[in-house]
Order: structure tokens, then C-alpha cells, then sequence
């Protein structure tokens, strides 16, 4: 019996509308494939933007904190510094106020060069002169420019003082006509330190004792309380000097009849740098006195007194009649620092010249 026209053409459309379906259905899931993947590139998209947002402003951020970061270190290093303004301020105010009730005001002038132990002397000086009241200290430096050291030593060793600077010439600079053939050190620092008085102190108001202290000397504080009572020039003895156990004047009754020191005893005054002090009235009333490279060194303290026109019979001699050493004049060896290079090629690298010494 031949099929039914109708059941032929159901059979025919039953594999159409299946073709038909899976094709749909494919497309579909192909048109939804692409459609996802479409989606997920715009969202990677979206999300690279977002990122690279983030970043920029995580960028920004990092640099603000940084600049914060630099504000804080500037804000806390003036501080510091407004702090030790302020401390040497008050130890001024002190010094000026001891020295109103008529007690005078030691000035201490401290020629000093740089070298490894230059900071370790100043410490140790410094810790003596914390001890003075009424003590002012004037540091000035062998150079031409104030270090960043030694300022900044100053700032915070809590003494009062001035900082200066003076170079030394060199010996060729000074041997003019040949008449200097060696220089002396600390000629050019402590006229300075001289000058600055002339200029910065009144006299009337504020009487004072000059002294010349060497930055490598060791000086006991009953010498300042000793010298503080120089009424023109004072002298004492010196331990450690011209190797001898110690140079020191000679008192017979009470008054200085000469020296009993090894090195160039025929010196007048025969003295070392450590072993006197001088009334700042001398200074006022010698307006020109100051030392001099034409001095032979080693008779820089012989000229200066010298040029007062004071005698022996003049000075003061202090120290329990010149009896007791009270100041030494020490020198410490210059350390040899020739680890350094080995320093250098065991760890790559020698000293962190950021650490200060
Ligand atoms: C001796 C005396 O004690 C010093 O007072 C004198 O100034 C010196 O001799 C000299 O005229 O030659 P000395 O121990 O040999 O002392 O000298 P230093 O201690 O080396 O120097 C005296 C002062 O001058 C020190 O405070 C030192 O720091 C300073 N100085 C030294 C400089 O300012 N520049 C230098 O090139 C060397
Ligand atoms: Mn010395």
C-alpha cells in the first residue's frame, strides 16, 4: 500500500525541524560564545582602565607620603636646630647674667683644623667648658669656609660660643722678602678671635679674661677658676711641654723672676701658649695687639706679651704660687685609619661616610 501523501510529508519535516533546531541551537551557542567572549574582552578592558586608575593614584600617593615624608625630616632637622638655638641662647643670657654681677667672662679662643680626632678633641673640650659658668667659648676653624662638622658640633655641644674661620696662609704666601720662613699656627685664628671681642663686647658692662686654648690640650677646671682672677696677665705652668715633665714660671716671694723651661729659655717670657691668661682690658688698650707670622714660632706668647710692655714683675702667677700643674699640653697621635682599604675589599665598600666621626 503506497504511504500517505500526509505521513510523507511528516516524515520529511520531522529531519527539517530537527536540522533546523540544531542549527538554531548551534548559532545560538555560537552567537553566545562570541557574545561572551566580546563581554569578557570589554571587562578585561574595563578592568585594565581600572588598574592602571589605581596605579596612577597609588603612583601619586606613594609620591605625596615621600614629600610628607621629606616635610617631616625638614620640619624635625629645624627642630633641632631651633632647639639648639635655643639652649645656646639661654647659656648666653647666663653668661651675660653671671657676668652682670661682676664676675668676668672667660673667652676662650680655640684655633682648630680639621683631622680624624678633630671632632673627638672639640667633644672632649667641650665637656670641660660644660663645667664653667660665665665661659664663652670663640672656635676658629684653620679654613676658608665654616664646616658643616664642626657647625653643626657646635650647635648641639650645649657651650656658649661663636663660630669663625680663618685660613692660614701658606709658608710660600707669608715668605714675603724672605722674612717669615715658618709660619706659627693658629696666628690667624686667634687674631680673629681677638677681633671679634674688640667689636662685639663693651668693656664697661662686661669685664673678661682671655685665654688661649689650644683643641688638643686637657685643661683641669680649677685653672679657669684660677685665671678668672687676672687682673692684667697671668701665668702658670704646663705639664707635658718642651719635653720636659712640665714648664713652669719661677716665683721667688710671691713674683715671677724667670723659667724654668728646656726650650728657649732666653725668651722673656718664656711661657707656652696654655700657661697664661690676659685681662680683655689689655686688648682694649692695646688696640693693635695681635700676634704676628713675623714671630718667630715657638715666641708667639713671648711677642704678645711682649708688646704689652708689662714686666716680669707684673705677672700674676696663679697655680699656688706656680706649684700645681692645672693644664697639660697633650697631642694626641693622628690615627693611622689604614684598615680602610682592607674595609674596602672585604665588604666592597670602606667607611658609610654618612656616619660622622
Ligand atoms: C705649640 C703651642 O702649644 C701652640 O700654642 C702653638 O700655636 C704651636 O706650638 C705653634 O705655634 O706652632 P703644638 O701642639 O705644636 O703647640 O700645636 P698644635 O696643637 O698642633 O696647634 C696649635 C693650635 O693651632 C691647635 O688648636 C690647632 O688645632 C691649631 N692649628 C694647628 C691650626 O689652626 N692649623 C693648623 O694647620 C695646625
Ligand atoms: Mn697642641
Amino acid at each position: 500500500m503506497p504511504p500517505k501523501t500526509g505521513n510523507r510529508c511528516f516524515s520529511l519535516l520531522v529531519p527539517f525541524v530537527l536540522v533546523s533546531a540544531c542549527f538554531i541551537i548551534c548559532s545560538e551557542m555560537w552567537f553566545s560564545k562570541v557574545n561572551s567572549r566580546t563581554r569578557l574582552q570589554t571587562v578585561e578592558v574595563l578592568l585594565k582602565q581600572k588598574q592602571e586608575t589605581l596605579l596612577a593614584s597609588y603612583r601619586s600617593y606613594r609620591e605625596q607620603l615621600r614629600d610628607k615624608d621629606n616635610e617631616i625630616k625638614e620640619i624635625s632637622n629645624r627642630y633641632k636646630l631651633a632647639e639648639a638655638r635655643i639652649l645656646n641662647l639661654s647659656l648666653n643670657l647666663e653668661t651675660r647674667r653671671n657676668s652682670s654681677k661682676d664676675l668676668p667672662v672667660i673667652y676662650a679662643i680655640t684655633p682648630t683644623h680639621a683631622r680624624s680626632q678633630q671632632k673627638a678633641e672639640l667633644t672632649r673640650l667641650s665637656q670641660t667648658f660644660l663645667h664653667m659658668s660665665s665661659f664663652h667659648w670663640i672656635v676658629v676653624e684653620d679654613s676658608r669656609k665654616k664646616s658643616r662638622l664642626v657647625a653643626n658640633f657646635l650647635r648641639n655641644c650645649g657651650v656658649s660660643y661663636t663660630h669663625l674661620c680663618a685660613l692660614t696662609p701658606s709658608d710660600s704666601q707669608l715668605n714675603i722678602g724672605g722674612l717669615v720662613r715658618k709660619s706659627s699656627k693658629g696666628v690667624e685664628q686667634r687674631n680673629l678671635g681677638i677681633s671679634w671681642l674688640r667689636k662685639n663686647v663693651d668693656l664697661k658692662t662686661q669685664p673678661g679674661v682671655v685665654y688661649f686654648a689650644d683643641d688638643d690640650n686637657t685643661y683641669d677646671l680649677r685653672i679657669f677658676a684660677e685665671m678668672r682672677r687676672t687682673r692684667k696677665i697671668s701665668v702658670w705652668p704646663v705639664g707635658l711641654v718642651g719635653d720636659q715633665r712640665y714648664a713652669a714660671p719661677i716665683v721667688k716671694n710671691g713674683k715671677v723672676t724667670g723659667w724654668r723651661v728646656s726650650y728657649d729659655p732666653i725668651r722673656k717670657f718664656a711661657t707656652d701658649m696654655a700657661g697664661f691668661a690676659m685681662n680683655l682690658h689689655v686688648f682694649f688698650e692695646h688696640p693693635d695687639l695681635q700676634f704676628s707670622h713675623y714671630t718667630r714660632p715657638g715666641s708667639q706668647e713671648s711677642d704678645i706679651i711682649s708688646k704689652t710692655n708689662i714686666t716680669l714683675n707684673d705677672l700674676e702667677p696663679l697655680a699656688d704660687n706656680c706649684t700645681k700643674v692645672l693644664v697639660w699640653h697633650t697631642r694626641a697621635l693622628p690615627p693611622k685609619l689604614t684598615k680602610e682599604d682592607k674595609m674596602k675589599v672585604k665588604f666592597d665598600h670602606g667607611s658609610n661616610f654618612i656616619v660622622e666621626v
